[in-house]
């Protein structure tokens, strides 16, 4: 059945896949994206209605409470009730630890983990009241297996997980899932920005022998929002080409 969705970061590159395999699955779906990307995101809203999939854009800073509220009244007056939450927005800043700065850390938590929190907050009364809800949370390989570079994010990422087993929990019995995907290395700018010469190391470690695509992890994302899928809570889906295989 067609529900609305929220995907924050959704006018990003795994967000922008994820939007267009949660319309394609029949869902309303509306994204946010921050001031600096006015232009980019209605150009993506642009091209995305002529191909027949016409997305709802509001404007806001997921790591601030009060912007993540004013995002989702907007939505749920404009549109409808929140269904199904996607948490994609995130950022890298990496670095060694040694040279990290507070600046680096706190934006990455605050944009990566307590946007969770902010966003989340928002919708779960009433997804509770209609006793239904998907809630997805982009984590990372890296989230999972730690990475040089990438305390700040690794940290973050790791969280995010552990929020989800943990909401799973307390919703479980009122037919909310909560579940986190981890995506290995997706072909999108974020990975782009790696120096290549490390980049090609990392490719050479990913037995699938390519960088992943932004679809592969949105296919999965509207599997987890689907109806199908409510059995499915508290979990993680590793999608990373084999990179890192754990039980
Ligand atoms: N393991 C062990 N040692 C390493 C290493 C690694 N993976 N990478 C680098 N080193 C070593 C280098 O060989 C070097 O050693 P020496 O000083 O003895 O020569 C030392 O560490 C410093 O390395 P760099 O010159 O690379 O240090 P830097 O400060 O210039 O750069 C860095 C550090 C920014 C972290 C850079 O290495 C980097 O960009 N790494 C990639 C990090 C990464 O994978 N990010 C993922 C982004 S995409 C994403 O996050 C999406 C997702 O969810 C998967």
């Amino acid at each position: 059945m067609a529900k609305t969705a929220f995907v924050t970061g959704g006018a990003g590159g795994i967000g922008q896949a994820i939007c267009k395999c949660l319309a394609d699955a029949g869902h309303k779906v509306a994204a946010c994206y921050i001031a600096p990307e006015k232009d980019s995101a209605l150009q993506w809203q642009a091209e995305s209605k002529a191909q027949g999939n016409d997305y709802y854009l509001v404007e806001g800073d997921v790591s601030s409470f009060e912007s993540a509220q004013s995002m989702v009244q907007q939505i749920e007056k404009d549109v409808a009730p929140i269904d199904i939450l996607v948490n994609c927005a995130g950022i890298t800043k990496d670095t060694t630890f040694k040279k990290m700065k507070e600046e680096q850390w706190k934006s990455v938590i605050d944009i990566n983990l307590n946007s969770v929190f902010n966003v989340t907050k928002q919708v779960l009364d009433g997804m509770l009241e209609r006793q239904y809800g998907r809630i997805v949370c982009i984590s990372s390989l890296n989230g999972q297996k730690g990475q040089f570079g990438q305390s700040n994010y690794s940290a973050s990422k790791s969280g995010m997980h552990g929020f989800a087993m943990s909401l799973a929990q307390e919703v479980a019995s009122k037919g909310i899932t909560v579940n986190s995907v981890s995506p290995g290395y997706i072909g999108t700018k974020m990975v782009m920005a790696i120096p290549q010469k490390v980049r090609d190391s990392i490719v050479a470690q990913i037995p699938v022998g390519r960088l992943g695509t932004p679809e592969e992890i949105g296919a999965v994302v509207a599997f987890l929002a689907s109806d199908d899928a409510g059995f499915i809570t508290g979990s993680n889906i590793a999608i990373n080409g084999g990179q890192h295989t754990q039980f």
